[in-house]
């Protein structure tokens, strides 16, 4: 087991269907003590019965637009735990119209809140988390897609914050570094949770990766959640600014 005595905070996990969740199962497998959070009590009672047989710790909500939300998390955290090997960010959004209407129709407000809880969150997240993370150092993951690389077809806004987010990444992990806290993302294929069914042909694209991905088939999110492993493990010791692809190859091929 490769996370043996290692604690890691997951921020955060919707339900069953949650990458955050896929993320918990390979951690927990691999040894983790388990740390969780979800937006709010919506989410709370389908993920604490999720949680009932593993031995993890409830830090409650958090609304990661709320820096006093982030606050009374990690202070919540802190009266459990004295230490912090990893934290792995999963929260995006971005307002239903701006996914299904054309980019340049991209509201200001409508920007500003994908960012904010897509990119802001996780600087957040990780200056709060510092003071735990830094006691033997540590790994943040956070979870992107191709549409920050590339233009994808009603990503739109999303692709924006994701572009940022990878950017946050790179220089999360040069300031962080000398305190040997690594950051990486993932950069996933389609997966079918509840928040991807939502954008606009989804499962068009979800078929389409299927045919011209190298190993022809999509992903299933106990990839992402055992890469998510690897990156928290002493075995990437060495890897940090990184975003890998775990996307059945798709963004390696030309067209
Ligand atoms: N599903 C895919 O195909 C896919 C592919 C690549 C990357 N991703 C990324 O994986 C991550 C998880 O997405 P998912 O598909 O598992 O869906 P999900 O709906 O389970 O995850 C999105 C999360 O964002 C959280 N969130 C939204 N607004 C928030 C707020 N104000 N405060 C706190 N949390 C908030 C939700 O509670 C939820 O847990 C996201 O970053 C997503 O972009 C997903």
């Amino acid at each position: 087991m490769i996370l043996q005595d290692k604690t890691i905070l997951i921020a955060n996990i919707s339900g069953k269907r949650s990458t955050g969740w896929a993320i918990a199962q390979s951690l927990a497998k691999q040894g983790a003590k388990i740390a969780y959070t979800y937006q709010n009590e919506r989410f709370g009672s389908d993920v604490k019965k999720l949680f009932e047989p593993l031995d993890a710790i409830d830090v409650g909500e958090c609304d990661v637009t709320s820096d006093e939300d982030i606050d009374k998390l990690f202070e919540r955290l802190g009266n459990s735990v004295n230490v912090l090997d990893g934290l792995i960010h999963t929260p995006a959004f971005a307002k239903q119209e701006d996914l299904s209407s054309n980019f340049v129709n991209t509201s200001r407000d409508g920007f500003r809140l994908a960012l904010d809880i897509s990119c802001y969150s996780l600087i957040a997240l990780c200056k709060r988390a510092l003071p735990l993370l830094e006691v033997r150092g540590g790994a943040v993951t956070a979870l992107t897609y191709i549409g920050g690389e590339k233009a994808v077809k009603n990503y739109n806004v999303m692709g924006v914050a994701k572009s940022a987010l990878e950017s946050s990444i790179r220089y999360l992990a040069l300031d962080l570094g000398p305190k040997n806290i690594r950051v990486n993302a993932i950069s996933a294929g389609p997966m079918r949770t509840l928040a991807a069914r939502g954008l606009k042909d989804f499962m068009v694209m979800y078929e389409l990766i299927k045919d011209k991905a190298p190993l022809k088939r999509n992903i299933n999110p106990s990839e992402v959640g055992d890469t998510a492993s690897f990156l928290c493990s002493d075995l990437a010791s060495g890897i940090t600014g990184e975003i890998i692809h775990v996307d059945a190859g798709y963004n390696t091929i030309g067209v």
